[in-house]
């Protein structure tokens, strides 16, 4: 199957309605994606991905009033989160209804849902006439993809489209938030910050669980993986010998004494943002270079940091 990148939403309208999986842009990163109520489509986005089907996939649509027929008794600081962050990072966990098939929940029956913020994207869905179950759209448990490039480089001859929607804005997977008796708890860190959670909902319990089997994948201990060996310091501490081999993800100022091919300072002026945004494709660079492993400085662990040092730890595992 040939691969084409293009920015053509009608094509890719196209292809969705002919049960396809297709590569698109959101803020976070790019997207694996399919007709969530059609089955086919959504076994092939597993098989594409090689995901177990243990891992249930997020819902991906366009508005308020969208997420309400997929979902129920949603509560109201449910409806709060939602207004305030759609579209945006976030992903909230509901009661889901019956026309979202089994295996896109692999069979909870709560349903994960997000409106993501990425003009393109916004367009299709408004142009499709079902939601989009889509995983991040790399092989499972390696990096995420952020630039149609690195969606091209794993998936192509897999997938017939990629819609081109530049490199993602943001860098890190949404925030997952589900409601225990109408309390907000994070399930996965991401590209919401905590602090903006709590500005609308008041204090939320934080249970990124890091066990190997969770019943939520994306927590799982090792994730996000490069496949050379990655090591999470909080001070840069190498012998003389090991400079020339070390490859480093560095914070906001290289480390003296390693090759400038070598290290990727994630923001030089010290903003988590833009941190963020270069994580995944530093991660990725490093890998494809002659280095024996790998060594990433812990960043500040307020805001988005915490997203960063939480992918940093499981590229880590
Ligand atoms: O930013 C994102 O969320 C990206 C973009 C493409 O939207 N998507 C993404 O999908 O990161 P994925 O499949 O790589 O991660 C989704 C996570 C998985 O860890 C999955 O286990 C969890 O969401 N999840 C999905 N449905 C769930 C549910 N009903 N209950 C608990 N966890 C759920
Ligand atoms: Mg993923």
């Amino acid at each position: 199957m040939e691969t084409i990148i293009g920015t053509d939403i009608n094509l890719a309208q196209q292809f969705l309605e002919q049960g396809n999986v297709i590569g698109i842009p959101t803020e976070t990163v790019y997207g694996l994606a399919g007709n969530a109520l059609n089955e086919e489509a959504v076994l092939k986005i597993f098989s594409v991905k090689n995901r177990p089907y243990f891992d249930p996939l997020i819902v991906h649509t366009h508005s308020l009033d969208e997420v309400t027929k997929y979902t129920q008794q949603v509560p109201q600081r449910a409806l709060d989160l939602m207004e305030a962050f759609m579209p945006g990072p976030l992903t909230v966990l509901l009661p889901r209804q019956s026309c979202i098939p089994d295996l896109v929940t692999s069979g909870l029956e709560t349903v994960a849902v997000r409106i993501p913020n990425h003009p393109l994207t916004l367009s299709l869905l408004q142009q499709l006439a079902f939601p989009l179950a889509a995983p991040s759209a790399n092989p499972f448990g390696y990096i995420s993809p952020t630039t149609s490039y690195h969606v091209y480089d794993q998936l192509h001859g897999r997938i017939p489209y990629i819609l081109e929607g530049g490199a993602t804005e943001i860098g890190v997977e949404s925030t997952i938030v589900g409601f225990e008796n109408n309390q907000a708890v994070v399930y996965r860190l991401g590209g919401l910050a905590i602090e903006e959670i709590e500005r609308v909902v008041g204090k939320v319990f934080v249970q990124t669980n890091t066990s190997s089997d969770p019943k939520s994948p994306g927590m799982l201990k090792s994730h996000y993986a490069p496949r050379k060996r990655l090591v999470l310091t909080d001070a840069f501490d190498i012998t003389d010998d090991e400079l020339s081999r070390v490859g480093v993800i560095a914070w906001d100022k290289k480390v003296v004494g390693v090759p400038d091919h070598h290290q990727i300072v994630l923001s030089e002026n010290g903003s988590l943002k833009e941190a963020a945004k270069h994580l995944f494709a530093a991660m990725r660079t490093l890998d494809e270079t002659d280095v024996d492993y790998i060594i990433a400085v812990r960043v500040p662990d307020v805001g988005l940091g915490r997203a960063i040092n939480d992918r940093l730890k499981r590229a880590a595992a």
